[in-house]
């Protein structure tokens, strides 16, 4: 059976792939090193643990950056998930973005690029296309923060690894992914936990700024169809459908939960996009990519979930 490497399999969207990779029957390494920066290592420490003992699942703790890899042995599929995400620390600590999102990367690169690696998928962002992402993949590419030129070099990086030695390299952008065990630094992750909490929401700006969101199943689905499908030197949009700003969701989410929210507005975040609309015709022509979830169903999982794990 395809043997996959998960890097960030302790992460949000990383745990939830090597799950389902697992109920599909494939072989599968996830590594992770619990960086502390974005949120603690302890929810990673704790997603990591429920992937032990999954069929066919195998976890390596190890930091990509600096650690001996050779225990990742030799993938069929790499599957770039580690990252380190989110916008506004990246104005402060450049260094450590560039570290975890291309050094590490080419060092994943250097240990898994043997003549039998078949696809090497990496996770990229809508980001790397800039404060307003719409259109096709060959769309400008113009990052509107630090942590977006972080991802679009990794892309660069892998693809001058491919044209100089031909590592099946693809890129698969990930727009605004959200769902139970979402990340805490996010928007909806915020506010639902505010609402159940009864505690202030902050959006910053005037919350007009709009997002096709992506479900982390729908996400997951189209993951694992590209590492079946996916053409190398190819990039694919894995989005949502439906586009909302950050009112609407707003909208939502006073449905879904039936909490009177105490939304307050401040000064919009350096880096922010204004709008993000994913086009994804070329993952659902070339990747049979069809997302399913609506925002209300999507917002609704997650609320139970963020239930589930009571006020804190
Ligand atoms: N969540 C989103 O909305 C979103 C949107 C677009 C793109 N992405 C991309 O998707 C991927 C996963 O994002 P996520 O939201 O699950 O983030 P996450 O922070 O929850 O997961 C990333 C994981 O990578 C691990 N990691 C980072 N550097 C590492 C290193 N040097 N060695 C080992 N492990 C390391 C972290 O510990 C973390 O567990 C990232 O590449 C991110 O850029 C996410």
């Amino acid at each position: 059976m395809t043997h996959v490497l998960v890097t960030g399999a302790a992460g949000f969207i990383g745990a939830r792939l090597v799950q389902v990779l697992s109920e599909r029957g494939y072989t599968v390494t996830g590594v992770d090193c619990f960086l502390p920066d974005l949120y603690s290592a302890e929810m990673k420490k704790a997603r990591f643990s429920t992937l032990d003992g999954l069929a066919g699942v195998s976890l390596v703790e190890a930091d990509l950056r600096r650690d001996d890899l050779s225990a990742l042995g030799a993938p069929d599929v790499v599957v770039n998930e580690a990252a380190m995400p989110g916008l506004t620390k990246s104005w402060e600590d450049l260094q450590l973005y560039m570290d975890n999102n291309v050094m590490a990367l080419d060092r994943v690169i250097r240990q898994t690029a043997t003549d039998t690696l078949r696809q090497f998928i990496q996770i990229s962002t809508s980001s790397v296309y800039g404060r307003i992402a719409e259109g096709a993949e060959d769309s400008p590419t113009n990052p509107f923060s630090p942590y977006g030129v972080s991802k679009l070099a990794a892309e660069k990086l892998g693809f001058a690894h491919r044209d100089n030695f031909g590592l099946p390299f693809s890129v698969l952008r990930y727009f605004s992914v959200y769902g139970p065990g979402h990340r805490p630094d996010m928007a909806y992750h915020r506010f639902l936990a505010a609402a159940r909490d009864h505690t202030p929401i902050t959006v910053y700006g005037d919350g007009s700024q709009r997002r096709t969101n992506t479900y982390v199943d729908d996400c997951v689905e189209g993951t694992i169809n590209a590492i079946e499908r996916a053409v190398p030197g190819e990039i694919y949009n894995l989005s949502g459908t439906e586009s909302y700003s950050l009112n609407d969701a707003l909208d939502i989410i006073r449905d879904v939960t039936g909490v009177t929210l105490d939304v307050r507005y401040e000064p919009a975040r350096a880096g922010d996009q204004k709008e993000t609309k994913g086009a994804i015709a070329k993952a659902q022509a070339e990747l049979g990519y069809q997302p399913q979830w609506s925002l209300r169903d999507g917002l609704a999982a997650e609320w139970e979930w963020i239930r589930s794990l009571g006020s804190h």
